[in-house]
């Protein structure tokens, strides 16, 4: 009897995999709002052009392929810190920084060192929440619950939920918490919504693991950091992973960090010491190339100019792409997804049944999650009137027919 015998087919990935059967799908007018990806005016991932001349600038250099050390590019994750932190942060000292393989490789060594200090806990994702979030923190080895956050009926966050469930958490919990544009729903707290969870967080001894995947989509660089302060200023040990895949349009370098905020700097030491292992006994150490273009993009004055720029055109762009889609879907008689406009980040969560995502997907080529999200940043003015009237259709499949 052969082992590999026993395996069952898995499921294809909730989102990875729609992208999977989208590039299958023969239809010329395919749209695919599944994965989180911005694209630009003609439907294509922008190569940013602060991120080009990083490039050139990096070819002119023409440096060997040497391994980087396991923590990664030093100069990198000095950037990274500052962007997240603040530069010259007094509490950078107290920090464990690592670089990881986009937001995704960040959360998993983070999950794989909160497994060995504390294999017992529980972790507690929003509800709804990323959907890889729960498969990652049970594949490392935890029971994953969820906690109170998008409500259908208030068309927003359940923060009196939210709250009620972090009370009731037992000490030691892991909770993960979304710093800026939530994913899936592109609602985020309101500052008095913040303290009263940070409240909650230190009264109870929760653990918290912030993901900011979106910095700089929400109002911008600074402002989506606000949160980290927060944390910081209530004199909380906390993990923070944090991508460079959206803002700097790296998806395939897959950029990340793992940021470790310890209660002072030798137990930050012994915090990293303990990354490293975790890292080098899954890949040893990390690509160059991502890390490279963004150090370069950061550590040069009129780079990080550029940078800022073209970021800020991305999330001003996302916006109008919002009011578009909701101008379209008014044009279809649709006038209960104003909501839309409100939203922050890529994503929509469109109150769309599974039943309707999946016509979307069969009858109109409109690819979006199954949990109903889609993803705003891939719509163009090319495409935004069928995706409006394809909603359409799906909601009222009588009419349309
Ligand atoms: C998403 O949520 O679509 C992105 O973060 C991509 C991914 O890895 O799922």
């Amino acid at each position: 009897m052969s082992l590999l015998h026993t395996v069952q087919l898995a499921p294809a990935d909730p989102i990875l995999g729609l992208t999977e059967a989208f590039l299958k799908d023969p239809r010329m007018d395919k749209v695919n709002l599944g994965v989180g990806v911005y694209l630009d005016e003609t439907g294509k991932v922008p190569l940013l052009r602060c991120v080009r001349a990083a490039e050139e600038r990096l070819e002119k250099q023409a440096s060997p392929h040497g391994y980087l050390g396991i923590v990664g590019l030093p100069t990198y994750v000095h950037a990274t810190r500052s962007l997240v932190f603040g530069a010259d942060a007094p509490v950078l000292e107290r920090v464990a920084s690592v670089q990881a393989l986009g937001g995704t490789g960040a959360l998993k060594v983070g999950a794989d060192l909160l497994q060995q200090l504390s294999p017992d806990a529980r972790v507690l994702i929003s509800t709804p929440s990323w959907e890889n979030h729960r498969a990652l923190f049970a594949r490392a080895g935890f029971d994953v619950q969820g906690y109170r956050y998008y409500s259908p009926e208030l068309k927003g966050i359940d923060v009196d939920g939210m709250i009620e469930d972090l009370q009731a958490a037992e000490e030691g919990t892991v909770v993960v918490l979304h710093a800026c544009c939530h994913n899936p729903t592109g609602y985020d707290l309101q500052p008095a919504d913040w303290d009263r969870v940070i409240a909650a967080v230190t009264e109870r001894k929760l653990v918290t693991f912030l993901d900011m995947a979106y910095q700089g989509f929400g109002f911008g660089i600074e402002e989506d950091r606000a949160v980290i302060d927060r944390f910081v200023d209530a004199g909380l040990e906390f993990f923070l992973a944090t991508s460079f895949s959206k803002s700097f349009s790296l998806y395939g370098e897959r950029i990340g960090a793992l940021h470790v905020v310890s209660p002072d700097a030798e137990t930050a030491r012994n915090v990293l010491s303990q990354l490293k292992i975790c890292i080098r006994t899954n890949y040893s150490n990390p690509a160059k190339q991502g890390a490279a273009l963004v150090a370069e993009v950061l550590g040069d004055a009129e780079l990080r100019q550029m940078w800022e720029e073209e970021l800020a055109g991305m999330r001003e762009r996302i916006k109008r792409l919002r009011s578009q889609l909701v101008e379209g879907l008014r044009a279809e008689g649709i006038d209960d997804m104003d909501f839309i406009a409100e939203q922050l980040g890529m994503f929509s969560y469109s109150g769309l049944t599974r039943d309707q995502m999946v016509a979307l997907r069969t009858d109109h080529a409109i690819y979006g999650t199954d949990a109903g999200r889609m993803c705003v940043a891939a719509l163009n003015s090319g495409n935004v009137a069928q995706v409006a009237r394809a909603i359409a259709a799906v909601r009222s499949p009588l009419l349309s027919h």
